[in-house]
């Protein structure tokens, strides 16, 4: 297991990572949270914990105000087991439930609800509140945490984020072809950068990575030595 990093200066700092789906937030940001020492927060994993709640309870996805109520009312944690990043919904394992073709569908129409997003952002800027964080999103570096310390903006071409997607599901048992997961990728990229209350947005202070050439170990390897540069001056 990779071991956490001696970075002078690092202690209660916050990074930031945003990009679109598939451009390897979650991987990259899993893995430097694992070897900073820091706390690693999924704010995707959270829409899709109250959008899994919304489809079990029948709450339809155009309903902002019961979605919020959902939000502002469920318990979402997160567990780190053998360096795998569980996530709970009011004690339940939900890890593989949130993954799901069905929740994936439906959750950039319910995260765009003002009332979701501000229950959410509430709990993910108090989960930071004491930094030594790695946070991944649509969101982190504009809204979340727009004072972030590090601030990354991920990219990567639609060809090898539908490649990556794929694997993904190949990984979960869930057939699919490289054609549905463009597609779904064009629908969800148009859905989150085009809503009203905080699109995805590459905020001007952020850096930005484009990822289509790069193994995760450079992607993070990249990041570290920002962080270094920014945090200790090296
Ligand atoms: O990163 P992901 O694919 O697990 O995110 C799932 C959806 O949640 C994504 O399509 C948009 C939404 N999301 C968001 O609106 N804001 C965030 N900070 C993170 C995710």
């Amino acid at each position: 297991m990779s071991r956490p990093y001696k970075l002078t200066g690092l202690a209660g700092k916050i990074i930031a990572i945003d990009g679109p789906a598939g451009s390897g937030k979650s991987t990259t940001a899993k893995l430097l949270a694992l070897r900073l020492g820091y706390i690693y927060l999924d704010t995707g994993a959270m829409y899709r914990s109250v959008t899994l709640y919304a489809l079990r309870q029948g709450i339809p996805p155009d309903n902002g105000d019961a979605l919020g109520d959902a939000a502002r009312k469920l318990k979402i944690t997160f567990r780190n087991e053998d360096d795998r990043n569980l996530v709970f919904l009011n004690g339940e394992d939900v890890s593989a439930a949130i993954r799901t073709p069905e929740v994936t569908a439906a959750v950039s129409q319910v995260s765009a609800h003002k009332e979701v997003r501000e229950a959410l952002v509430r709990q993910q800027k108090e989960l930071g509140k004491d930094g030594n964080i790695v946070a991944e999103g649509r969101d982190t570096t504009s809204v979340v945490f727009p004072d972030a310390d590090l601030k990354v903006y991920l990219e990567a071409s639609i060809e090898e984020r539908a490649r990556r997607r794929l694997l993904d599901f190949a990984r979960l048992n869930i057939p699919s072809s490289l054609d549905d997961q463009k597609e779904e990728l064009a629908r969800r990229d148009a859905y989150d950068s085009g809503r009203e209350h905080s699109p995805l947005t590459r905020t001007g202070d952020a850096v930005v990575i484009d990822t289509s050439n790069l193994t995760i170990e450079e992607q993070v390897e990249k990041i570290i030595k920002l962080a270094k540069a920014r945090f200790s001056g090296v």
